[in-house]
């Protein structure tokens, strides 16, 4: 079969994707939703179709998942295809004037309900720093709630994961920190993930890292979200690996596997 050149490239990110995923499902799940899909060059669509009866494509850009499933040369009518979804529900929003902030952080708490669950599992796969940068984007990194606002995203992703799977369900979290444009040592590999954990440990001490996105942040919004902390939400955060994205371009990626309380 004739793979694209990003199929190769991402070879290692899918095979670790993939790892991650067989680490947090279990025998008796049935279904899993897989968002920000895109082309999919980071998951091997035919494995999950036959591990999963279903298996939720969820994305913004349509025509990116038709063209990730014709990739694989997979049928669509084989997956539930939920695109375009935009998971922060703020596509239709409008944002003038100086209540915008406002109106934004009130809508964003309450991010929508994905389609055709609660699934089992639910997989974002490196989303959330492109929520973060649509986010610089609209507002302005220079904007004086901009901290707050990357908090409220932050939990606002974590709860949509976590609303859309059963009590007892899982979600992993896969997030990019910081590309090689910064820190073009990562290129240089291949590394044990020891060593891109020490990597990207002396990157974020040096304030190397996409806005909003160590892991410490993380770790705490998961500890201090009231909504998440209601859903008996408990997690656990793997050692990051190098995502080769480009020939010449990578990012160091993290995983954060949660689980949602039986009776969250
Ligand atoms: C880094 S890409 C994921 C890579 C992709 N899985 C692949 O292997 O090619 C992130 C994906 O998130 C999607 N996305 C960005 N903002 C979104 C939103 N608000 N709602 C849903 N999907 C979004 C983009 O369209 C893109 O396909």
């Amino acid at each position: 079969m004739q793979r694209s050149r990003p199929w190769s490239i991402y070879a290692e990110h899918r095979k670790e994707v993939n790892a991650a995923i067989a680490a947090a499902t279990g025998p008796d799940d049935e279904s899993i939703a897989l968002v920000g899909i895109g082309r999919a060059h980071d998951t091997d669509l035919a494995a999950l179709n036959r591990r999963f009866p279903t298996v939720a494509l969820v994305d913004i850009d349509r025509n990116a998942v038709l063209q990730g499933l014709a990739g694989q040369q997979q049928s669509p009518s084989d997956f539930l295809l939920i695109a375009p979804f935009d998971v922060t529900g703020l596509d239709d929003m409008p944002l003038w004037g100086d209540a915008a902030g406002d109106l934004w952080l009130e809508r964003v708490a309450s991010p929508p309900v994905l389609p055709g669950g609660p699934y089992d599992g639910i997989v974002s796969l490196c989303l959330l720093s492109q929520l973060m940068h649509a986010m610089a984007e609209r507002f302005g990194d220079q904007h004086p709630r901009y901290e707050q606002f990357l908090q409220a995203m932050r939990a606002a992703h974590l709860r949509f994961l976590i609303q859309a799977v059963k009590p007892g369900g899982w979600a992993v979290l896969l997030w990019d920190v910081v590309a090689s444009d910064t820190l073009p040592a990562m290129l240089n590999g291949p590394f044990t993930r020891r060593t891109v954990e020490r990597m990207a440990r002396e990157a974020i001490a040096a304030r190397n890292y996409f806005s909003g996105l160590p892991p410490p942040l993380v770790r705490s919004t998961c500890d201090t979200d009231e909504w998440l902390q209601a859903q008996h939400v408990t997690y656990t955060i793997d050692r990051p690996w190098v995502w080769q994205d480009d020939v010449a371009h990578a990012r160091i990626v993290y995983a954060m596997t949660l689980r949602r309380g039986k009776g969250g």
